[in-house]
């Protein structure tokens, strides 16, 4: 359908589709590391505006048609989407297709659904086109000078296309945040899980700060430096770094601290939701990713809220952190390790998902090449990630992070005395800590000799003869609960 290229002909390494503000950042990253970029906007204006601003900065081809865009790129073709998820994406991998050829790469940029991505595959790879779908995180910023890119997709492909990808990922220790993650949706999957750990990760910084300022008392400034110091321990991450930075800011219209002018209502995209549906079908329980979106939920609920408000529902004996004989400094370090706590059941779960995942669906994850390629441009980019690499190093096949030698140690460094005190004191005082107290509660349920399960096994037998097993012999037994209570065994 294309064009066939002459030899002389100036053809690009890759293109890009879609010139909104992550789609021309990650071409001018391409260009920033020599490559020539074609690029394409289904409304031309776009491509137009980003040559003009960035034109100057490296090799790029505009197009201006779908067609003219395929035929400026060498072979086998490779063509990045930077669109809005769902039928943008479909209607602009339908246009591709139709110009490209056998061989040809289409790549998915985007935050897509990793169901749509398995779908894409299988459409695609029937016309003999290559798709892969790529998480890339790191926002704008990781776009244009170097995101954690997650791609799935056939292995051929990534022969193909990982050089490229390595040229643009963030670097830490000099490799590069890229892999290839598995076959089709895996890299998507990953990415949406991904995106799971990071509402939990700033969830339980909210909650930190939440304590550390109606508990403790302390004033916004005072908190952004209580952060700035915990970003040169055990916590140094980017999300901690960007915490001082927001809690220091003040707002210039009002002189008030920024956090106090803006309203609590957190908005959510939907890969956090998408990850915790898919947890409850895998039944994985990612009781943390789950509490930090109820969180981001309920404070979007205003009018429930303020109904609430209204009401006076009774807060019961608040007393001060004082009244309770607790020490303020004593308290702050206290909050700093149940934080380190909460995290760590966050990653743990997290990590539980993405090898559920990979198990239903036969991809092959390595979960210590995501913690690998999570230490630079993403998100959650943290030294904490060094650890979590190390740990599956270790122990490829490790039943829960919670269980590293490592990690274990930490928590018997008595992060888990201080991690049961915060819960109690933020109860205590009316302070809700979802994910704190959620993830505590999964811990002590991991590590329990005995779960009430058991009961919950006999009601079910009660009601609805769904059987239990019992503890010393094989077998499926039931009880005739309405009759004369014997015993039956299957
Ligand atoms: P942002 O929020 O940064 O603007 P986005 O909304 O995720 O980015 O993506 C917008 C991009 O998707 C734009 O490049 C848009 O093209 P236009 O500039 O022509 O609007 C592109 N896009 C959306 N729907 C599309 C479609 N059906 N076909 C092709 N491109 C589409």
């Amino acid at each position: 359908m294309t064009t066939p290229a002459s030899a002389q002909q100036h053809l690009a390494h890759i293109g890009v589709v879609g010139m909104a503000v992550m789609g021309s950042n990650l071409a001018r990253n391409f260009a920033s590391k020599g490559h020539t970029v074609a690029i394409y906007n289904r409304s031309p204006e776009k491509t137009r505006a980003v040559m003009e601003e960035f034109g100057a900065e490296g090799d790029f081809i505009p197009a201006e048609t779908i067609e003219e865009f395929v035929a400026s790129l060498e072979r086998p073709r490779k063509a990045v989407i930077m669109v809005q998820a769902g039928p943008a994406t479909d209607a602009v991998i339908a246009q591709l297709v139709d110009a490209m050829d056998e061989g040809d790469i289409i790549i998915d940029g985007g935050n897509s659904l990793f169901t749509d991505t398995i779908r894409r595959e299988r459409e695609v790879a029937a016309t003999g086109r290559h798709f892969v779908g790529a998480g890339i995180s790191g926002g704008e910023e990781g776009a244009l000078r170097g995101p954690s890119i997650m791609p799935g997709g056939p292995a051929e492909s990534w022969e193909t296309l990982g050089p490229l990808l390595e040229d643009i990922a963030a670097k830490v220790d000099g490799v590069p945040c890229v892999t290839h993650i598995g076959p089709d949706g895996a890299g998507h999957f990953v990415k949406m899980v991904h995106n799971g750990i990071e509402y939990a990760d700033m969830q339980v910084i909210g909650e930190a700060y939440h304590l550390l300022r109606y508990a403790a008392g302390l004033e916004p400034a005072q908190i952004a430096d209580i952060f700035a110091e915990w970003n040169k321990g055990d916590l140094d991450s980017y999300l901690i770094e960007i915490t001082a930075e927001v809690l220091r800011q003040v707002d210039a219209r009002t002189g008030q601290p920024f956090i106090d002018v803006i309203v609590d209502a957190a908005g959510q995209k939907g890969t956090g939701r998408w990850t915790v549906k898919e947890a409850l079908d895998l039944g994985v329980p990612t009781t943390g990713i789950g509490e930090a979106v109820f969180a981001r939920a309920l404070s979007s609920a205003l009018a429930q809220r303020e109904a609430a408000h209204e009401a006076g529902l009774p807060a019961g004996e608040v007393s001060t952190l004082a009244s309770l004989g607790v020490d303020t400094q004593a308290f702050v370090e206290d909050v700093r390790r149940a934080l380190y706590a909460s995290k760590l059941v966050a990653y743990a779960q997290g990590f539980d998902e993405i090898n559920a995942g990979s198990q239903e669906h036969d991809w092959g994850i390595k979960p210590g090449d995501l913690a690998r390629i999570w230490r630079g441009g993403c998100i959650i980019r943290a030294k904490f990630l060094d650890r979590i690499t190390e740990a599956y190093e270790r122990d490829p096949e490790l039943p829960s992070l919670l269980l590293d030698p490592y990690f274990k140690g930490e928590l018997e460094k008595g992060l888990v005395d201080s991690w049961r005190r915060v819960v109690v004191v933020a109860t205590q005082l009316g302070l809700p800590v979802p994910v704190f107290a959620s993830s505590l509660s999964y811990y002590d349920s991991l590590r329990a000799d005995r779960l009430p399960a058991a009961l919950i096994q006999g009601q079910r037998d009660f009601f609805g003869a769904h059987t239990y097993r019992r503890v010393d012999m094989e077998g499926t037994f039931h009880t005739t609960w309405s009759g004369e209570r014997e015993e039956l065994s299957y």
